[in-house]
């Protein structure tokens, strides 16, 4: 058969240029024109270390630039935080006195109230919120009460409903239960509400792993377990799935916000979670995370402000809405002195 050689049916394929992802790569300008991820200083979340009596900031060795504070050091701070546009602040409070109960923790003069009314006070644009757990409270070093030599969920559940109501009556914003007792957020939220505190929200620390790197924190809060270890109740670190249950445990118990930890090693997680669910998601970089990046860099290891800058966008890039780390002061130090 002759071919037919009409040129309206001779159809040529339109010329493909070839694909070239360097293109936009090529200026400063562009890359930013088309960059994905911000990481803007609204997300970032400080983590406060308080601390009892009075006197100077006191440097934590193993987190080289973060302090712990006293309640009456700490306004400079929050005005600081506040005018470098750092939106949040998350406070950690050390028992003035440890007992099996952990009772200070929800006295109503404890160092949490106390600093909560001083930050506010100092800076009302600051949003406040508190960790809600015992481990810095109890004689043991442990989130809960014992029983047994083991963790009691319910009795601990109870305590932590009266920490978040004295955190709430001090004026916090948001309460976050970090003990990884079942049912947590559900029973702090009906102690909320029985006091008149429907408007606190709830950040969840949902998916908490066992971790070794929160090391350096135990050195913070003095929170070292005095026996054993904290795998009975936070998560096994092999564990995603499990992740997700006790997210979705949290948002049926009621909570507003949710938070992974440690975030480099929850990447997968965030993603997913971020699928999943349409609350605010918050990760948190944590001490060890922090030291690690802060003593390489020391050695000249790394270049901290381009590592620090890595570890935030892909934290965000997993779908993180906040970030709590302690690189939150440095990153709004380096965004004043310009690129
Ligand atoms: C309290 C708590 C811990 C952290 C946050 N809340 C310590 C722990 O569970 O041992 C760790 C934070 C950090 O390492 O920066 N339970």
């Amino acid at each position: 058969m002759p071919r037919r050689k009409s040129s309206a049916s001779r159809l040529t394929p339109a010329p493909h240029r070839p694909v070239r992802l360097r293109r936009l790569r090529r200026t400063a300008e562009l890359r930013d024109w088309v960059a994905e991820t911000e990481v803007e200083l609204r997300r970032l979340v400080y983590p406060i270390f308080v601390r009892p009596g009075r006197g100077r900031p006191e440097p934590i060795v193993s987190m080289p630039g973060v302090e712990r504070y006293t309640v009456g050091n700490l306004a400079p701070l929050a005005r600081e935080l506040e005018q470098a546009g750092i939106r949040g602040v998350l406070v950690f409070g050390v028992g003035r006195t440890k007992d099996a109960e952990g009772s200070d923790a929800w006295a109503a003069d404890g160092l949490v109230p106390e600093a909560v009314r001083a930050i506010k006070s100092a800076a009302p644009g600051l949003v406040v919120a508190t960790d809600v757990c015992l481990c810095a409270y109890t004689s043991h070093g442990h989130c809960g009460v014992l029983r047994n030599r083991s963790i009691a969920n319910d009795p601990t559940c109870d305590r932590l409903g009266r920490v978040a109501v004295a955190h709430a009556r001090a004026g916090a914003d948001v309460v976050a239960p970090s003990a990884m007792m079942d049912g947590q957020v559900g029973w702090i939220g009906a102690a909320l509400d029985a006091t008149g505190f429907e408007g606190t929200a709830i950040l969840a620390y949902s998916s908490k792993h066992a971790s070794a790197f929160y090391g350096p924190f135990r050195e913070a809060e003095q929170s070292t377990p005095a026996f054993g270890d904290r795998r009975a109740y936070q998560m096994d670190p092999r564990n995603g799935r499990e992740a997700l249950r006790e997210m979705a445990c949290d948002v049926a118990e009621g909570a507003d916000m949710l938070l992974v930890k440690p975030a480099l090693t929850s990447l997968d997680l965030l993603a997913r979670a971020r699928e999943r669910f349409t609350l605010p998601l918050v990760a948190y970089q944590v001490s060890g995370e922090y030291a690690m990046l802060k003593l390489a860099a020391a050695q000249g290891i790394v270049d901290e402000r381009a590592a620090v800058g890595e570890t935030l966008a892909a934290i965000r890039r997993a779908g993180a809405d906040l970030i709590v780390t302690y690189f939150a002061r440095d990153v709004a130090r380096w965004s004043r002195e310009g690129r």
